[in-house]
């Protein structure tokens, strides 16, 4: 599973990297924390990689992502056989909403992330995971970013909330000292997010769509809590970054998504500087459950880790 799926590192992971620790590793590296592909750099054993981890979730998602993933999937130059190069990559995405995929070495800071979203570039790792780690990962790799997170920036509306949420963070962050607040709504919804349809619950989280097991755990495993998307609530919510979620958000529809938190955040900000702080396994009462999870999965296998 994955453990670490956000790019968020700041605030809440102070072993973040500065630039100049970064510069013996990467020498081209910009101030926006850039870095070039170098896609010609990867080796064979690294695209098989990719290969092995794509095939495998191509027999899952189907069925189980929702059809707005599968159809960015489709539309964009993301296939089995090789990582993409990111610069085709963007040329295929920027026709359809205007984003562009950028290289950087890992984490970077909010800001710098921030920055990116606001202005539709989505930061994704240059990096492969290694042979050993096909199941779990510390931080977002390129499998993770390419194929988790940009398929679903083809579609326009998840695009415009992208952009809306790295201008949102930079009000967060500036103006109302709210990170954590917003951190757990790209948590629960880019991260770890399902969607109602006419047939069931389907994932369009990136979170899981990269993940073989939890791809499989977050539709059709009893134990998690399956709730309806409710902003406050989803943002008083903590969650947990290394193991299988104990509850996931389904939003009706990405308007519905976009409709929600398309408004100014100011007084909501207020709100939450008191009242409840929720575990991520809690059920309210106030809650619209789709799923009551029995909690039966105790988790842990990666905890030694
Ligand atoms: N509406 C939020 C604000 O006023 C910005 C935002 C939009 C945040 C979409 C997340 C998603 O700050
Ligand atoms: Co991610």
């Amino acid at each position: 599973m994955e453990s670490f799926t956000g790019k968020q590192g700041g605030a809440t992971n102070p072993g973040m990297p500065s630039l100049e620790s970064l510069r013996p590793k990467h020498p081209e590296i910009r101030p926006d924390y850039t870095i070039d592909q170098h896609w010609e750099r990867y080796s064979d054993a690294e695209h098989a990689i990719w290969r092995t981890l794509f095939e495998h979730q191509a027999k899952v998602l189907p069925g189980r992502a929702c059809q707005e993933f599968l159809d960015g999937l489709n539309r964009l130059t993301i296939g089995s056989e090789k990582i993409p190069d990111f610069e085709r990559l963007s040329d295929g995405l920027d026709k359809l909403t205007g984003w562009r995929v950028v290289a950087v070495p890992s984490l970077v800071p909010d800001d710098v992330f921030f920055d990116h979203l606001a202005n539709r570039r989505f930061p994704a790792g240059q990096f492969i995971r290694k042979a050993e780690q096909l199941d779990y990962i510390e931080e977002p790799d390129v499998f993770h970013d390419v194929l988790g997170h940009v398929p679903m920036l083809a579609h326009p509306v998840f695009a415009n909330y992208m952009e809306a949420y790295g201008k949102g963070g930079q009000r967060a962050l500036n103006e109302f000292g709210a990170l954590k607040n917003l951190a757990r709504l790209y948590w629960y919804t880019v991260e770890f997010g399902l969607i109602e349809k006419p047939d069931g619950l389907r994932i369009y989280g990136s979170g899981i769509v990269s993940s073989r097991a939890e791809s499989i755990y977050a539709v059709e495993n009893p134990s998690p809590n399956r709730i309806h998307f409710d902003l406050e609530r989803v943002m008083r919510t903590e969650y947990r970054i290394d193991d299988f979620q104990e509850s996931y958000f389904v939003i009706g529809s990405f308007e519905e998504l976009f409709k929600e938190t398309y408004k100014d955040f100011a007084s909501l900000y207020r709100r939450l500087q008191s009242g409840s702080t929720y575990k991520p396994g809690d059920v309210l009462k106030t809650d619209r459950v789709h799923h009551r999870g029995t909690q039966a999965y105790v988790g842990g296998s990666h905890a030694a880790e």
